[in-house]
C-alpha cells in the first residue's frame, strides 16, 4: 500500500526508514538528509507498506509548472526486490503529473540517481540525460528523466 502522507506522525515514519537507509547503511549526515525540503508545503512525501510494516518512502519536490524532482527513495533492506520501489516511483509519478504539469498537461520528472540505482530507475522508465557523474553527500550520481502526460 502507497499512503500519501499527511500528517506529521506519517512524515517521522519516513524519517525513520530514511534514516536507516541513507543516514546507517550509506553514511550519509543526518543533517544532509533530513532537510528544509522535507517540510515544504508543495512537497509530497509517500510512504510504502504491506501488512501494517513500513517498508519504504519517497517524496516529490515541485520545481515549476512542468518540472519536478523525485527523490529520497528508499525501501529497507528487508523489502528490497519485491517490487515496492517500483509502486513508489509509479505512485509519485501519478500524483506528480496531476499535481504539476505545465498548461499543455505534460510533466518532466528528474531524479538524481545514485550511480548503482540507475538500472532500477531505467528499469521504471527514466533516461539518463547527458552530464557529467557527480558527488553528492559523497555518493556519485547521475541525472535522469521521463516524461509523463495528464490522462
Ligand atoms: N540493480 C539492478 N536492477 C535493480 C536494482 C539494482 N540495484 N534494484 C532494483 N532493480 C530492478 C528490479 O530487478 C526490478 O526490475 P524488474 O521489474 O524488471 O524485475 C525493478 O528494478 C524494480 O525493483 P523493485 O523491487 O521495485 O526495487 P526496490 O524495491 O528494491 O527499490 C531501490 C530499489 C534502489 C529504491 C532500493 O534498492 C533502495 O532503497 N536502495 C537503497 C537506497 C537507494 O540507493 N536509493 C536510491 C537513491 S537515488
Amino acid at each position: 500500500m502507497i499512503e500519501e502522507v499527511a500528517t506529521h506522525e506519517q512524515l517521522e515514519r519516513c524519517w525513520a526508514i530514511r534514516l536507516e537507509v541513507f543516514v546507517e547503511e550509506q553514511k550519509v549526515s543526518e543533517d544532509e538528509e533530513i532537510d528544509a525540503i522535507d517540510l515544504l508545503e508543495s512537497t509530497v512525501h509517500f510512504l510504502a507498506s504491506r501488512d501494517g510494516v513500513d517498508l519504504g518512502t519517497a517524496r516529490i519536490v515541485a520545481e515549476e509548472a512542468g518540472r519536478c524532482h523525485i527523490g529520497r527513495v528508499a525501501v529497507r533492506k528487508l523489502a528490497r526486490g519485491t517490487g515496492v520501489g517500483r509502486e513508489l516511483m509509479e505512485e509519485a509519478a501519478r500524483i506528480a503529473v496531476e499535481r504539476c504539469p505545465d498548461s499543455r498537461g505534460n510533466l518532466e520528472i528528474v531524479i538524481s540517481a545514485q550511480e548503482h540505482a540507475i538500472p532500477f530507475y531505467e528499469s521504471c522508465g527514466y533516461v539518463l540525460v547527458s552530464g557529467e557523474r557527480y558527488l553528492d553527500a559523497g555518493i556519485w550520481h547521475r541525472d535522469m528523466v521521463a516524461h509523463f502526460s495528464r490522462q
